[in-house]
């Protein structure tokens, strides 16, 4: 029941990012709608090239919404087999689907890719973890409101293991122990927060991966690290 809990969660807030990736798109959409409406009530008429013309803008802006319903989708598709895949793959599909929802409150994201290794298994369960933790990362710097919000996410290889940091400046984690975050339903001042990403990610990481996931304090805020045994 847990785990099917826990899939209903990952896919709401997957459905928050797709609204946030069809704002800006809805937007422009409605903007190409109330010029072509303007020229023929001011105007009188809308020329044929001008009109061509923003049907074929309208074109490019619904193939790029349907392309993101795409990537949504395969993204949940049921994967079948285990496969070789890069981190710096799976890091620009994370990225890609949460980009719109960090830009559009200013949130900065560096990312230092000090080695690029290689992982065998389900690659899109290691992009659901990351997402889980971008978006942890960007409502806590929503939720307080800082001020040059910003998130580093740096992979590298140590010893025989990838390591993925995830570190933010939203001043860290106040609830002791510190590892409570990834108990089952353990959310704190989130207006919709499930407290399942993190239980879920840490389920993923240690138990389909034989890796580990970790929490710390950084200097700036919390730091996840995410640490995977390579073959
Ligand atoms: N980067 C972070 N900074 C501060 N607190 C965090 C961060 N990431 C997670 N948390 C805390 O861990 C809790 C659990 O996260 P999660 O399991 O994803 O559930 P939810 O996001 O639904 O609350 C969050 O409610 C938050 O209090
Ligand atoms: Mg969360």
């Amino acid at each position: 029941m847990l785990f099917q809990q826990s899939k209903m969660a990952s896919m709401g807030e997957m459905i928050g990012n797709i609204a946030h990736q069809w704002r800006q798109p809805l937007m422009e959409l409605s903007s190409i709608f109330m010029l072509i409406q303007s020229r023929i009530e001011y105007e009188g008429k809308i020329s044929n090239t001008e009109l061509l013309k923003q049907i074929g803008k309208s074109e490019e802006i619904t193939s790029y919404m349907s392309q993101t319903i795409e990537d949504f989708r395969n993204f949940f598709a049921k994967e079948k087999k285990k496969e070789e895949y890069r981190l710096s793959k799976q890091i620009s599909l994370s990225v890609s689907m949460v980009n719109n929802s960090l830009k559009q409150n200013n949130i900065k994201l560096e990312i230092l890719l000090h080695k690029n290794p290689k992982h065998y298994g389900y690659k899109n369960e290691y992009a659901q973890v990351l997402i889980n933790i971008l978006n942890n990362a960007r409502d806590a710097l929503l939720l307080k409101n800082i001020e040059n919000p910003k998130i580093t996410l740096a992979v590298d290889k140590i010893d025989n293991f990838s390591i993925l940091t995830v570190e933010d400046n939203a001043g860290g984690i106040t609830i002791k122990p510190i590892e409570k975050v990834f108990e089952p339903f353990f959310t704190l001042d989130k207006k919709d927060g499930t407290g399942i990403g993190l239980f879920m990610s840490k389920l993923i990481v240690e138990n389909n991966m034989n890796g580990k996931l970790l929490v710390e304090n950084g200097k700036y805020g919390a730091k996840f690290i995410i640490k995977i045994p390579l073959y």
